[in-house]
């Protein structure tokens, strides 16, 4: 397991995220507004309660999004704080069916509790990248980590916006109610077609909007930070995903999350002969030392 602040290693470079992803003000206080969220959400999962701000718990009016996908197997099987700290709207580990020897990377992820879930998965062959922007949550989540034994893990403080690792990297990308809160949707969309290798997939959980709704619509069901104004419709997630070259998308709703919103399953590859330059985007990450 590696140190959030140095950064990963590989094929002998360090990559490590740096402010590079640029934004207007407006949209800089929106992110603010959501990385104070996460972080009031990791402080209160590692003093013993339950973190569920996306989601009941911080705030009542909020919808309960997590529709105990989690199995009690799987609950039992991690440190109590990875349970507490978990704020997603699915279970996209069980979505990804990953397999021993895969390397994933985990977009926004918290506390950790998808991380640990893939490391057990991919085993000590396969190795688990968790992207968070949240210092808060890289803490929780490295400690949780060390809690439960796994030696496979990194994680990375950075934007999922600007992904810090190298082009055609990772197998899986998963992601539990993350996107959803990206101010730049497209740019995501690109870094998870970079960043994974030519036949790897997403299986992500994220909440979604029913195609009538406007953006007015959607805010009026619920605050940004708590993973509903933010929400792409089910055609704009599939017109982002096929721009940025994602083949074979499926979303499919799962659960509700608020009228005529609801969280779903998000599956697509990246065709197997589409290698992505090393140049381009990849130059937005810093190769140090
Ligand atoms: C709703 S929580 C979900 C956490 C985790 N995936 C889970 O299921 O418990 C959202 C997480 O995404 C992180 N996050 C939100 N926007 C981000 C961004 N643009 N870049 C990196 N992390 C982000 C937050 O810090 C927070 O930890």
């Amino acid at each position: 397991m590696t140190s959030i602040d140095s950064g990963v290693v590989i094929d002998g470079h360090r990559y490590s995220g740096v402010e590079v992803f640029q934004v207007s003000e407006q949209t800089r206080e929106l992110r603010e507004q959501v990385r104070e969220r996460y972080a009031e959400a990791a402080v209160r999962a590692s003093t013993g309660a339950a973190a569920s701000c996306c989601g009941g718990g911080c705030n009542s009016e909020v919808p309960d999004l997590t529709g105990g996908l989690y199995d009690a197997a799987a609950r039992s099987s991690l440190p109590a704080e990875a349970v507490l700290a978990s704020l997603g709207c699915g279970n996209p580990v069980a979505v990804a069916e990953l397999r021993e020897g895969e390397t994933v990377l985990d977009l926004g992820s918290g506390g950790g509790i998808d991380v640990l879930l893939s490391a057990r998965r991919v085993g000590p062959a396969g190795r688990v990248y968790g992207l968070d922007m949240t210092e808060e949550m890289l803490a929780l989540a490295q400690a949780n980590a060390q809690q439960a034994g796994a030696a496979n893990v990194d994680f990375l403080k950075g934007h999922i916006e600007a992904i810090p690792l190298p082009a055609n990297r990772v197998d899986v990308i998963i992601s539990n109610c993350v996107i959803n809160l990206s101010v730049d949707k497209p740019a995501v969309f690109a870094e998870m077609f970079r960043v994974l290798k030519p036949g790897g997939r997403l299986g992500i959980s994220d909440v979604v909007a029913e195609d009538q709704l406007t953006v007015a619509e959607r805010a009026e069901r619920g605050e940004y930070t708590a993973c509903i104004a933010g929400a792409l419709s089910f055609a704009e997630y599939r017109s982002g995903l096929a721009e940025a070259g994602f083949t074979d998308i499926e979303i499919t709703p799962t659960h509700e999350a608020a009228e005529n919103m609801h969280s779903a399953i998000v599956r697509a590859d990246k065709p197997a002969g589409r290698l992505t330059g090393v140049v381009g985007p990849a130059a937005r990450v810093r190769r140090a030392g």
